[in-house]
């Protein structure tokens, strides 16, 4: 595995180009970005692992600092899985000057978890716009795990007219189902037992609306529960899962999305399902 900084080291290490896939991440790596890499592995010749803490995702400068960092271990992880490329750059080889976005992002963005993080999404898609133009990647890949990230990604490259496959990864999960996060080492050992309420809550909601049909009914009352549990509720909406805008009747192929905080460490989780058994896609 080499080791890049630099984007002319880069350039210079990509001038044979073969089939590349590209993970972006901001390390910490765990089970969920390995599932990623490992999917990528039946696509390409060449594995590119991107780590950078993204400043300009981060709309709290406290969450910025606190977010774990563990690049050595990284660094080997990356070794044992035979990665041919780590580009890890420092904050100011990725934003020499101000960052400017060519891309006016749709209103999604504003919603969800860009309503309660501004900025968040301008953020996620500038770094990921210059990690695109940089390594101009065959194929992608990103976790379902962050749905309304994956979407606005999958929104972006169709918008660009990029030729990249993109390739959604569902969620790799705790043996109780707390899915995997980087943010879950910033939780006490014995609430990582209690965070799997959060994926617990949205299954009994999805049941819950399959009884009633009231999908305001259902999201209020997992706020209500989750609120009883301990959490710091930011959203619980049932969306669709085509675009994630509200769902119409006709609207089958559906998806749960929460985000709620549990001991002040924000945590976001999601289930697709289908209304009607006999019409799922
Ligand atoms: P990060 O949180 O490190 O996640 C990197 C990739 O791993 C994302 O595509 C994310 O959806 C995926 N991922 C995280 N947890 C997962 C899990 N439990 N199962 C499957 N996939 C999982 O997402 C980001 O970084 C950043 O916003 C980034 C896209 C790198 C831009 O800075």
């Amino acid at each position: 595995m080499i080791i890049l900084q630099t984007q002319n080291e880069v350039r210079v290490a990509l001038a044979d180009k073969k089939k590349l896939a590209l993970i972006p991440t901001m390390g910490n790596l765990h089970d969920g970005h390995i599932s990623l890499i490992e999917h990528a592995k039946n696509y390409a010749d060449k594995i590119i692992v991107s780590i950078f803490v993204n400043p300009i995702q981060f709309n709290s400068k406290n969450d910025l600092k606190n977010y774990p960092r563990t690049l050595s271990r990284d660094i080997s992880i990356l070794r044992d899985l035979g990665i041919d490329i780590l580009f890890n750059p420092t904050d100011k080889e990725m934003y020499p000057s101000k960052p400017l976005l060519n891309y006016k992002l749709p209103s999604l963005a504003t919603q969800l978890c860009g309503a309660k993080r501004a900025g968040h999404f301008e953020g996620v898609i500038t770094v990921i716009e210059k990690l695109f133009d940089l390594f101009k990647p065959d194929h992608v890949f990103f976790g379902k795990k962050d749905y309304q990230q994956l979407m606005l990604i999958k929104k972006f490259i169709l918008d660009k007219r990029y030729k990249i496959t993109l390739h959604p990864i569902e969620t790799v999960r705790e043996d109780n189902s707390l899915a995997l996060s980087s943010r879950n080492n910033l939780l006490r050992p014995q609430s990582k037992v209690t965070a799997s309420t959060l994926y617990k809550t949205l299954k009994d909601t999805i049941k819950d609306l399959k009884k009633t049909n009231n999908i305001n009914q259902a999201e209020l009352s997992a706020i209500k529960k989750l609120t009883s549990l301990g959490w710091h509720v930011d959203y619980v909406e049932i969306r669709r899962q085509t675009d994630l805008l509200k769902p119409t009747t006709n609207d089958k192929n559906l998806v749960i999305l929460g985000a709620a905080y549990f001991e002040d460490v924000r945590l976001i989780d999601n289930i697709e399902f289908c209304t009607d058994d006999t019409k799922c896609l």
